[in-house]
């Protein structure tokens, strides 16, 4: 945990346009700074920094945020990650929360030791690589090029027990152990745990080294050995590659899935740059959520046998409950036999890329997992895939989807929609989660509350000059509305926009409020500053109206089913003077 006094700390010292400058180049015009949009394709710029609110906008896409969000979307790093690095860029420590001060500090030791020790032997394998003729031969053989392999800092493990031992105390010393590099056998003896093979660096967000996977050159058991999970190394979290493949991901906005080490760096040098590689594990929902930040699609390619079926429909299943509208999955299906590294190197590159533009759209793999084997010419057939579907359309959220879906179940089946409703159940009104900036809804405009709630983060002195909403107010942009009203309370408006977003990131309703700025942001940024008051004003009245309307017709109803107490009568009346008045 980050206290949040220090996330505001952190974003009083952060500037917006240092750190956006820092991955793309920003030019002044006017009071703000200007770019092409990092987050959509366009040839003129329309993503704008404003250094006065420490926002940034675009006009093509409807990218917002503060310099967090901006880190965020840009490297696909996650909040901690994302404080580490900003605190980092303005000299700031992370502060640790006091309970675990002591046990923290001692990780954080660990941790830098850990991140050491890996560099260190990367640093040593790459060298040995370079001395040793049968290693250069064998990626030669494998279609490699000097380039592609210091791409991914391709290294080399010597056929021996201790290589590591010219690098300081190695077999002494716990944290090599510790780091997985030196395995300890029962008796206490040390020795490297790769031996003879072509290393693989694994590389975490921020391109440190955490682990490794090697090859053996010969036939030998196993082909691949991988490093073992450790403090800093969870194959859960990490996709080989992802380091080197982040800017091409995010300029094409796709991701391709592989299976095998091989794959990435094949591909890669073939001149396919976006792929990336589980660790020899199932997809799991951080994989996948920490591509869908980069890319609006995923494709996964699974080799054509019985494991890469298995695989996909695992990957499937992970996928279902984070689908988003205007996301996209994809399965790519090899001839059975091939893996993307034996096939671009036969077809090459172009055909691979057709092979990608051609895979399997969600939805009818959807139809493939559901349809199994079951004969859907006999009811029981048809029985059978509609319980199927129930299972995953359950599970979906994406709205739009999960109504396409059940349209498509009927027609496949031959059967009604109403008769697929019934079985399977209507869609679930879930509010659109989707933090992507780059899915635009412009099909609802946004109503009174979300707008007046952009306002007073626009200009917080609202509050003060204008007045506060009266009452606690039903629906989800009036609670929204509240939730801010009474951050600004508390922190008696002495806080930025910025600060405040970031005050809501992981509550209930930042998703409805970030959403409320992308739409809203421009319009009442320009607004002057008496017409926002107006506005503001008008809207406060407009609140109390609806207020008064439903809890008037609230009380009415009541009246019709009992008799109202003292109270609410006196209520009732003076609420239906104020709408005479009114
Ligand atoms: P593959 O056997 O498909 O590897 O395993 P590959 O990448 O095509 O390898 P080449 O082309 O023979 O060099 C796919 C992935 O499964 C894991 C590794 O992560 C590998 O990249 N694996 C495979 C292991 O962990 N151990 C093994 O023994 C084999
Ligand atoms: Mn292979």
């Amino acid at each position: 945990m980050i206290p949040r006094d220090f996330i505001q700390t952190l974003l009083s010292r952060v500037d917006i346009v240092d750190t956006i400058e820092r991955y793309i180049p920003l030019k002044k015009a006017g009071s703000n700074y200007v770019a092409r949009c990092p987050f959509h394709q366009e040839k003129s710029p329309s993503f704008s920094v404003s250094p006065v609110k420490q926002f940034y906008y675009c006009f093509g896409c409807g990218a917002t945020g503060t310099a967090i969000s901006f880190v965020m979307e840009y490297t696909g790093a996650d909040f901690v990650e994302t404080i580490e690095e900003l605190a980092s860029q303005v000299g700031l420590e992370v502060p640790q929360s006091q309970a675990h001060e002591f046990q923290q500090t001692k990780e954080q030791d660990q941790f830098t030791s850990l991140y050491d020790r890996c560099h260190t032997a990367m640093l040593y394998y790459r060298e040995q690589l370079k001395l040793s003729a049968e290693a250069i031969e064998y990626l030669k053989n494998r279609g490699l090029s000097g380039e592609v392999a210091a791409r991914f800092g391709l290294g080399f493990a010597p056929n021996q027990w201790r290589n590591l031992e010219g690098l300081s105390p190695v077999y002494s010393d716990n944290s090599w152990v510790d780091s997985g590099l030196v395995v300890q056998a029962d008796e206490g003896k040390r020795y490297d745990r790769f031996r003879g093979r072509i290393m693989f660096p694994i590389l975490n967000a921020k391109g440190q080294v955490i682990g490794f996977g090697g090859r053996v050159i010969k036939q030998d058991e196993p082909k691949y050995l991988n490093s073992p999970e450790t403090a800093i190394f969870e194959k859960g979290h990490e996709l080989y590659g992802l380091s080197q493949a982040k800017e091409a991901i995010r300029e094409r906005s796709q991701v391709i899935v592989v299976e095998g080490y091989m794959d990435v760096v094949a591909l890669s040098q073939w001149g396919v740059h976006y792929a990336v590689a589980t660790l020899g594990t199932a997809t799991t929902a951080t994989h996948l959520q920490k591509l869908m930040r980069l890319a609006r699609r995923i494709v996964f390619s699974f080799d054509g046998d019985k494991a890469g079926r298995r695989a996909a429909k695992r990957a499937f299943e992970v996928g279902l409950p984070l689908l988003q509208d205007g996301k996209e999955f994809t399965f790519l299906f090899l001839p059975e036999g091939e893996d993307p590294d034996s096939f671009i190197r036969v077809n090459g590159k172009e055909a691979f890329e057709r092979k990608i533009e051609e895979a399997l759209p969600f939805s009818e793999y959807f139809f493939e997992v559901i349809r199994e084997d079951a004969d859907i010419a006999t009811m029981e057939g048809r029985a059978k895939v509609l319980t199927q579907a129930k299972t995953y359309l359950e599970q979906i959220k994406a709205p739009a989807m999960s109504m396409l879906l059940r349209e498509a179940v009927a027609k496949q089946l031959g059967v009604s929609i109403d008769l697929v409703k019934s079985v399977v159940g209507e869609v679930k009104a879930v509010p659109t989660a989707t933090r992507s900036p780059l899915v635009q809804r412009r099909d609802q405009p946004m109503s009174l509350a979300a707008r007046m709630m952009v306002a007073l983060i626009i200009d917080p002195s609202l509050l003060e000059r204008c007045g506060y909403p009266g009452h606690t107010l039903k629906g989800q942009d009036e609670e929204a509305l509240m939730t801010v009203v009474n951050l600004l309370r508390e922190q008696s408006g002495t806080i930025s926009p910025q600060g405040l977003l970031e005050l809501l990131r992981g509550h209930d309703q930042f998703v409805l409020v970030e959403k409320a700025i992308r739409r809203e942001w421009i319009a009442l940024e320009h607004t002057p500053q008496e017409e926002l008051d107006g506005f503001y004003q008008d809207g406060l009245l407009r609140l109390e109206d609806a207020y008064v309307a439903t809890r008037v017709q609230e009380l009415m109803k009541f009246s019709r089913e009992r008799s109202l107490s003292e109270l609410e009568l006196v209520e009732l009346q003076r609420l239906l003077s104020l709408k005479k008045k009114g």
